[in-house]
């Protein structure tokens, strides 16, 4: 019998990537608008959803609740019916649960529909210990009750969950998804302080304002929900990926090339274009996309911190350092949001990069991380040669942005581990066909 299998691209560097590309629903709204279906008592139309892995693993998963899901007319749609929502059995569950992080938000609307819930052992990046405190504390203050087995968490609610005053401790992304789709259907008013305001989570609120939702956002990271008796169910187009747009950006800056990603939204990128013009990279905005090349050689050096929204986003470090080591200055990077997402750099390095790591905060924000032991700054000098090397994909944003180093380096890479890309980003082979890059694909047992 086969083992498992591992993709390994074999990618001859040195060749500017020059072309077009699209991009289509952004990978981390589409899981939670496709949780949020659960909540309705109608059917809901999910457009512009790509095909990822992880959109495969909630269909999965919800298909084990009893929720129907299959693709629409148009294309990239996907229709979700959760009218004969059920319980599904533990083991399948863990099965399906696959590398992904989605099942932990599956607990308030099935806490709401079935009055119980269960949480396998959690997946998705390792970036960092990413824990699901905030998450657990949350639900119990509605009223859940939950309870550790050795098989995961069992989660019940005896009678309607209540809407409740909660303050975050830090602004985390999935917790405030959370509160969002629990407090939705929950009797009286929750007021959530501390939250996060992503625009996937503005746009998850859109979807449940369309099901029936009341929720309004403050300037002040104050979100408040009336709870609602029921919610319908909606037609949606996902807000585009920003996270792959800014990759195929850097992809750009790194290789000298020049790519226009189709549905890149400025608004959703303000952030990030102006740490790109900053660090030598040019684009041009239009009505459907926008132009991302080099600017010359002029100096491109840059002070980085990660943030929450609206700060300089998490997921853009890691193209962003490999852009880095291919324009000319010092730059310094403090990574604020996870404790462990620098170890890509190493495999960097040995393809010839100059990026020094510290356990220091070398940046003003306040940091939960300095003082801990934790490897979380960077010096980056550039431009550094890069050579082509063997290099395994750590993790999703970490795996591209090895794809990037072996573009911009120069001879032949062999990327190990491609399989962990397809979690994010679609069909991203046709897409390096449809910029010029030179690879061969191979699979082998793992
Ligand atoms: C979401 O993860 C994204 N994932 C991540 O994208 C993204 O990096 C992150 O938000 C930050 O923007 C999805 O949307 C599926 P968090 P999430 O809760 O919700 C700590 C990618 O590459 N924390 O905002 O899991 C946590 O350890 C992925 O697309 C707790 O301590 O992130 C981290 O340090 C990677 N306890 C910080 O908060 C908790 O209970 C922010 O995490 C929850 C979080």
């Amino acid at each position: 019998m086969l083992g498992p299998m591992t993709d390994v691209l074999t990618v001859h560097g040195g060749t500017p990537l020059m072309g077009r590309v699209a991009v289509r629903g952004a990978k981390n709204l589409v899981s939670k608008a496709m949780v949020a279906a659960v909540l309705g008592d109608g059917v809901s139309r999910l457009r512009d959803v790509p095909e990822i892995d992880d959109v495969r693993i909630v269909s999965g998963l919800l298909h084990l609740h009893g929720v129907d899901v299959v693709p629409g007319d148009a294309p990239g749609e996907l229709v979700l019916d959760p009218r004969n929502v059920d319980r599904a059995h533990v083991a399948d569950i863990d099965a399906h649960a696959g590398s992904s992080r989605i099942p932990i938000l599956f607990c308030g609307p099935l806490l709401h529909r079935i009055g119980e819930a269960f949480i396998p052992d959690l997946g998705g990046c390792r970036i960092g210990e990413r824990p699901i405190d905030f998450h657990l504390e949350m639900l119990r203050k509605f009223g859940a009750t939950v309870e550790k087995r050795p098989e995961g968490l069992r989660l019940h609610a005896s009678q309607r969950l209540r809407g409740t005053r909660l303050e975050l401790p830090y602004p985390s992304v999935g917790t405030t998804e959370q509160v969002l789709l629990t407090a939705v259907r929950a009797q009286g008013v929750t007021e959530l302080r501390n939250a996060a305001i992503e625009p996937e989570i503005l746009d998850l609120i859109a979807v449940l304002q369309k099901m029936g939702a009341i929720i309004s956002v403050d300037t002040d990271r104050v979100i408040r929900i009336e709870g609602v008796d029921r919610l319908g169910g909606y037609t949606h187009r996902a807000i585009p990926d920003r996270m792959e747009a800014a990759s195929w950006a850097c992809a750009a800056l790194a290789t000298r090339g020049e790519v226009y990603v189709e549905h890149a939204r400025q608004q959703d990128l303000m952030t990030f274009l102006n740490v790109f013009r900053k660090i030598g990279g040019a684009f041009e905005v239009d009505d459907s996309g926008i132009r991302f090349w080099r600017e010359g050689d002029a100096p491109g050096s840059v002070v980085l911190e990660t943030d929450v929204h609206p700060g300089f986003m998490t997921d853009w470090q890691q193209p962003v350092v490999v852009a880095l080591t291919q324009t000319s200055g010092l730059s310094i990077l403090h990574e604020t949001v996870y404790e462990n997402r620098l170890g890509f750099t190493h495999a960097l390095n040995e393809m010839g990069a100059t990026i020094q790591l510290y356990r220091e905060c070398l940046g003003g924000l306040p940091c939960r991380f300095g003082r801990r032991n934790f490897t979380h700054s960077a010096v980056i000098s550039g431009p550094t040669k890069l050579h082509g090397a063997d290099i395994t994909v750590p993790d999703l944003r970490g795996g591209f942005s090895y794809l990037i180093a072996a573009l911009a380096a120069e001879g032949t890479s062999r990327v190990h581990g491609v399989e962990l890309i397809y979690r994010g980003y679609e069909r991203f082979l046709s897409k390096l066909d449809a910029l010029g890059a030179s690879y061969e694909k191979e699979t082998t047992a793992a």
